[in-house]
């Protein structure tokens, strides 16, 4: 039987790692040691530049990750590429990249340098932020891609204010993702766009191959937030990719004002839906407020629908992946009956007793019952693996990850939610770039 089991992993592992040279048993001089199909490890990449430089870095530093990921990246090499080599497909596919150059030409300009960073083609990552934006509009069907999706998880009260987030992703995606932490400082020609180009801090999430900001992340604004997809059945051509616009999140102050300008988008809009959690770092724990915005496009205007939700102390929210305000078609797919289990999980373990604490978040989202459907999912087999938990924890200002289940396993990684990597130990007057100190964020707040 554990023979069994072993041979299942090798052959999974075949198809994302390609070792020099294979493993054989009689002769253990020329090793090559299995790798685990979930890797124990969380790339941190540290960078300051214009966004083209910071692109660039990234696509640079994750050149290997991004190609592998592209290439076994279904979605695209079976549809997408071909879609885009249709004159229609193509039509869909410009008109986008020309409302969100004309909107955000400073995260098209990031996405370039990341793919002549990682020296891919500009047109393979834009194609994965169109996603279904375009077999949609070309009245295709595509495939269902599984479960994927996240779950977020809000507890609030006076000892625990938390947002754990889950990432559930194709299978492809399992150890293709790193954290980003960046100054930004915009070059001359990166602005002109909907919102100026303005220095941005912020540490994120990105699956390879995409922006930071569509996961997870928080910025020196103390703006804290994750992301999780909504998969509608109409998005809209000409638009702009939902990625776009949760990477302008990691730009915005922390103001409801202003990220629900961001998230409306006036002029244009998403051209696809998505639910984002969030809530401010620098406000007294007694005066705590979290939100879920629900974003979905709006055929009849040119913006995005917003519907925002607030959870004060004593309210925890539960989200996952299909709209539970706003009314906009969805997919009937995986993705819709994972929600479903998630979320019906979540009021089976909360019927009798409230999460009020970091292991309580820990035990709810940890939990693999539900098969095929669990809010933790990490079967060598299953189609769509959670491969990645995050939990910001407001009080203690600090940023906790697995990549493993979180109940048998330890954090792999905290950060800091103070970005002290970008304060000058010695002060601005000598500074030769225009990294500024943080202010004292640090003051207990209650
Ligand atoms: C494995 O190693 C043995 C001993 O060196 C050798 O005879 C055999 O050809 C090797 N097998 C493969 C598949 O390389
Ligand atoms: C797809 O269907 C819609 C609605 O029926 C139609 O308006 C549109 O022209 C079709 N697009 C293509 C590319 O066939
Ligand atoms: C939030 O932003 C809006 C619009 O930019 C501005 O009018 C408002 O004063 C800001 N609120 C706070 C509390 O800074
Ligand atoms: C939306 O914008 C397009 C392009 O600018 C314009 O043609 C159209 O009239 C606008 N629609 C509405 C409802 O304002």
């Amino acid at each position: 039987m554990e023979f069994y089991i072993f041979s299942i992993l090798l052959i999974f592992n075949s198809t994302f790692y390609t070792c020099s040279q294979k493993r054989n048993k009689s002769d253990p001089g020329t090793c090559c040691p299995p790798v685990a199909r979930r890797q124990n490890s969380i790339p941190v990449h540290y960078v300051t530049g214009t966004h083209y430089e910071v692109g660039y870095s990234v696509g640079r530093t994750f050149g290997t990750i991004i190609k592998q990921f592209i290439s076994a990246y279904e979605p695209l090499q079976s549809e997408l590429l071909k879609m885009f080599a249709l004159p229609e497909g193509r039509k869909i596919y410009e008109e986008s990249l020309k409302s969100t150059e004309q909107y955000f030409p400073q995260y098209v300009i990031e996405l370039k340098g990341m793919a002549d960073g990682a020296d891919v083609p500009f047109h393979e990552l834009f194609l994965m932020a169109l996603d279904d934006t375009l077999p949609k509009n070309l009245n295709t069907s595509s495939k269902d891609k599984g479960p994927v999706g996240c779950t977020s998880f809000i507890i609030n009260n006076l000892n625990a204010q938390l947002l754990g987030h889950t990432e559930d992703a194709m299978s492809e995606t399992v150890n293709n993702y790193y954290i980003i932490s960046a100054h930004v400082v915009p070059g001359e020609d990166e602005s002109g766009g909907l919102f100026a180009a303005r220095d941005e801090k912020f540490e994120a999430l990105a699956y390879a191959g995409h922006l930071p900001g569509y996961a997870s992340g928080h910025n020196h604004h103390g703006l804290v937030f994750s992301i999780n997809t909504i998969f509608v059945s109409k998005p809209l051509r000409g638009k702009i990719p939902r990625e776009f616009i949760t990477r302008a999140l990691l730009a915005s102050k922390a103001n409801l004002t202003e990220i629900v300008d961001v998230l409306t988008n006036k002029g244009i809009g998403t051209a696809d839906g998505f639910n984002v959690n969030f809530a401010f770092l620098d406000v007294p724990v007694k005066s705590r407020v979290f939100y879920t915005a629900e974003v979905t496009p709006k055929a009849e205007d040119n913006r995005s629908e917003v519907y925002l939700a607030d959870f004060g102390i004593g309210r925890n929210s539960l989200h996952t992946n299909r709209l539970l305000h706003l009314k906009y078609p969805e997919l009937n797919e995986a993705a819709y009956g994972s929600s479903v289990s998630r979320e019906s999980r979540y009021r089976q373990m909360t019927k009798n007793r409230d999460a009020t604490s970091l292991e309580d978040m820990i035990e709810i989202l940890g939990n693999k019952e539900d098969d095929p459907w669990p809010i933790f999912s990490d079967k060598a087999t299953a189609r769509v693996s959670t491969i990645h938990l995050g939990i910001f924890d407001f009080i203690g200002k600090t940023w906790t990850m697995w990549t493993n289940d979180p109940i048998n396993n330890a954090p792999l990684l905290q950060l800091p939610l103070t970005f002290r990597n970008f304060v000058n130990p010695i002060g601005n007057k000598v500074a030769t770039n225009k990294v500024d100190a943080i202010g004292t964020i640090d003051e207990p707040d209650n």
